[in-house]
Formats: C-alpha cells, sequence, structure tokens
C-alpha cells in the first residue's frame, strides 16, 4: 500500500482515495508529470485497466481461468485490478511474492517455479491456512524437499508438474512426464493437482506466424501431456499454460483450463516488437530528464540501467529503450546513465523530459518501489511494489 515518504521523493502532495475499476488507488490532486522528480516509472492507468480487461474477455470467451503472474508488476493494488475483472488467483515466482500477496489479501496463489528447500517448505506451510496454494515441481527429489514439512504436519501441498514444450529451461520432456507424475502421486505430504508450462521461447520467434505456432505448439503439447497422465489413471484438474506472446494462441486449445500471462498488465517494446501489441497499448514508461548533449548524435538521460535494467530488447537485440514520439533510442547504459543515439533530423536539449519505453517492464517494476499511477499528464496515484525484491 502507499506510503507517505515514497510521495515525498516525488515532490508531491498527500493523496486521497480514488475510484478505480477494482476499488480505490491513493489519488494524488494536482500534480503533473512535469512535476515529477525524475527517473520515474510511470504507469498510465487507463491503458493498464484496458489491457488487463482485454485479457480477462479473452480468457472468459474460450472459457480459461486466468491466473495472472503477479511477478511482472508486484503490486497489490494491480493485482486487484486484476481479480476485479475476473482473475481467478494469481501466479508468483516466489515463495516471498507467495507471502506479500497473501498478507494483502489473496487467496489462491500459485508459485509456478520448482520450488526446492524444506525452509521454503516450512514457510509454504504456514501460508496453508491463508490461502489455496499450489507449488511447480519438475522432480520427485525437489517435491520430497516440500513435502516433509506438510507430511509431518499430517497434510498435503498441491503440486503441478512442469512440462518442457520446447523452451528448454526447466520441466520434464513430455516423455517422461507420466513417470514423474506418477511418483509425485505417490509422495506422501503432496498432492498432484496438474501440468503447467511456459512457453519462454516465443521471445525469441523471429516472426508473429512463429509466435503463434509456439503459442499452438504450446497448448497442444500440454493438453497431450494431460492426456497421457490421465490415460496412466492418474489425477489432472489443472492444465495450465501461459506467457503473454502466447496467451491468446494457447488458451484456446482444448484441454488448456488456466492461462498465466504476466506481462500483459504493461506490455514493453519486446511486446511491441513481437507483434503483441502496439506502443499504445504499453502502460509502463520511464520518465527521464535530460542531463547532457556533448554532441549533436549523443544525449544522455538520468535514467541509466538501475532505472531501465539491462535486459535486452527480443526478439533481436535494439537498445535499452525507445523514446517515444521519437525515433532515438537508447544504445549504451550504465548504471545512472542512458545514451541515447540521436536520430537523423532530432535533436534534445538539456533539462527537456522524455519517456522511454523500456526493453522489458517486469524487470523494470522490480527495481523500483514505487510506479507513479497517470490517466494522461495527471499523476493519480502511487502504487508500492511491495514485492518488490522478493526473490528467496
Ligand atoms: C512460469 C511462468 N509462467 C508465466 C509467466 C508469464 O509470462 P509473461 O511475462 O510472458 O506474461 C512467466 C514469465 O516469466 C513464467 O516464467
Amino acid at each position: 500500500m502507499y506510503q507517505g515518504d515514497r510521495v515525498g521523493v516525488f515532490g508531491l502532495d498527500p493523496p486521497t482515495p480514488l475510484a478505480r475499476s477494482g476499488g480505490s488507488l491513493p489519488h494524488m490532486p494536482r500534480t503533473t508529470l512535469e512535476t515529477l522528480a525524475t527517473p520515474a516509472v510511470v504507469v498510465d492507468l487507463d491503458v493498464l485497466e484496458r489491457n488487463i480487461a482485454r485479457m480477462a474477455g479473452r480468457a472468459r470467451e474460450v472459457g480459461v481461468r486466468l491466473r495472472p503472474h503477479a511477478k511482472t508488476h508486484k503490486c497489490p493494488e494491480i493485482a486487484r485490478l486484476q481479480r476485479a475483472a475476473g482473475a481467478w488467483g494469481l501466479s508468483v515466482a516466489k515463495v516471498g511474492e507467495a507471502e506479500v500477496f497473501a498478507n494483502a489479501g489473496f487467496d489462491d496463489l500459485f508459485v509456478a517455479y520448482p520450488v526446492v528447500g524444506e525452509d521454503k517448505g516450512r514457510r509454504l506451510l504456514s501460508l496453508a491456512d491463508r490461502a489455496r496454494l499450489g507449488v511447480g515441481v519438475d522432480s520427485v527429489e525437489g517435491a520430497r524437499t516440500l513435502a516433509r514439512p506438510f507430511r509431518e504436519a499430517g497434510r498435503s501441498l498441491d503440486v503441478l508438474l512442469k512440462v518442457d514444450v520446447g523452451y528448454g529451461r526447466v520441466g520434464v520432456l513430455a516423455e517422461r512426464a507420466v513417470d514423474v507424475a506418477g511418483r509425485l502421486a505417490n509422495l506422501p505430504g503432496v498432492r498432484l493437482r496438474g501440468v503447467f508450462t511456459h512457453a519462454g521461447h516465443g521471445y525469441l520467434a523471429e516472426t508473429r506466424a512463429a509466435v503463434d505456432e509456439i503459442a499452438r505448439l504450446e497448448g497442444e503439447r500440454l493438453a497431450a501431456a494431460a492426456a497421457d497422465l490421465r490415460t496412466a489413471g492418474l489425477p489432472v484438474e489443472e492444465v495450465s499454460v501461459g506467457s503473454t506472446p502466447t496467451a491468446w494462441g494457447a488458451m484456446r486449445v482444448a484441454g488448456v483450463t488456466e492461462c498465466r500471462p504476466g506481462n500483459y498488465v504493461f506490455h514493453d517494446a519486446s511486446q511491441v516488437a513481437l507483434g503483441t501489441c502496439g506502443v499504445e497499448d504499453c502502460a509502463l514508461t520511464v520518465v527521464a530528464t535530460v542531463v547532457s548533449v556533448p554532441a549533436a548524435d549523443r544525449a544522455v538521460v538520468d535514467a541509466g540501467s538501475k532505472t531501465l535494467s539491462s535486459d535486452p530488447l527480443r526478439p533481436r537485440a535494439g537498445g535499452y529503450g525507445q523514446v517515444l514520439g521519437r525515433a532515438s533510442r537508447i544504445e549504451k547504459l550504465s548504471e545512472e546513465h542512458g545514451v541515447l543515439a540521436v536520430a537523423e533530423g532530432e535533436s534534445f536539449r538539456v533539462g527537456e523530459r522524455v519517456r522511454i519505453l523500456p526493453n522489458h517492464a517486469c524487470v523494470v517494476a522490480n527495481l523500483h518501489d514505487c510506479l507513479v499511477g497517470v490517466s494522461g499528464d495527471q499523476v493519480e496515484a502511487i502504487l508500492e511494489v511491495a514485492a518488490r525484491g522478493r526473490v528467496r
């Protein structure tokens, strides 16, 4: 939730409640983007709400439960907007994120990550009275570490087996799924709820057609793995897919029950490059000040890697952020400097403010204590990134 001292650093007045579709947000009266201290991460609340509504509508249309990944924003306020629009529960990446969202009143949480460690198992056990929990696993060895505290307490933890549908990161290959799932189903202290996957390789696809093909295969391969498990007599309640570029394609596949996109609330330059959305669908930008113009072809802003992150543009490298409304982009970063390659026919002056569309919104949010909610140029709210840095 909003904290007064965090508003002070932006030079803003105290907030009053602002009604939005998910409840109320702390409202910042009479403040515009021009008065914000920079660099500031700004979220256009109108675009945010439109993105939330669009994905919720798609999931409703195909009868799939939407479980947005909250690692993108790490903000309970934004999660409340997602819930108000029909999200079924939340996905998170870390036990620490689950704790923050459980404390904020979210009672259905899936840790979409192969969590390993008895310490994590004990923390999950202490959450289990407050929330319906699910956790990702991709090995019996890993699941055993979580199972132990639950078994000793006479309880069981829901697990979903991660299946690799082509990303090549974590997850069992489809041919091993029945074997591993069978052993999980016999492991005291856990209960097999289903299967899940994430087609992160969609971010490397060079054309929209290639993204769509990955999305189709994501759904089909996971649905096929679920069918194999059922044939072997194993329980599969949930068949969960999801990334932002592949969400719409994968959720339409028969047999898929749940979708877990995260980035869609904000979008970013990579989603635009992938053809997921247009620039007008990007809710998160960074407002920065030009602090130096040392040469006609170079300008420097006060947002470096500690503000924008050094994540590359996907699917092809192309600098570290696009100046909105201009062709210039950030071509080099150091911690507090973003060096713009000034495009032909453009110029910048010292003191000028620019808005930068970052490559990867999820990592940008995690670098900041709060996001500044705006509508047009009007500052409306300060959103605390409450689960920021919860990497354990
Ligand atoms: C397991 C898992 N599920 C869902 C997502 C959400 O994907 P996206 O950020 O593309 O929406 C991610 C993102 O990293 C993920 O790792």
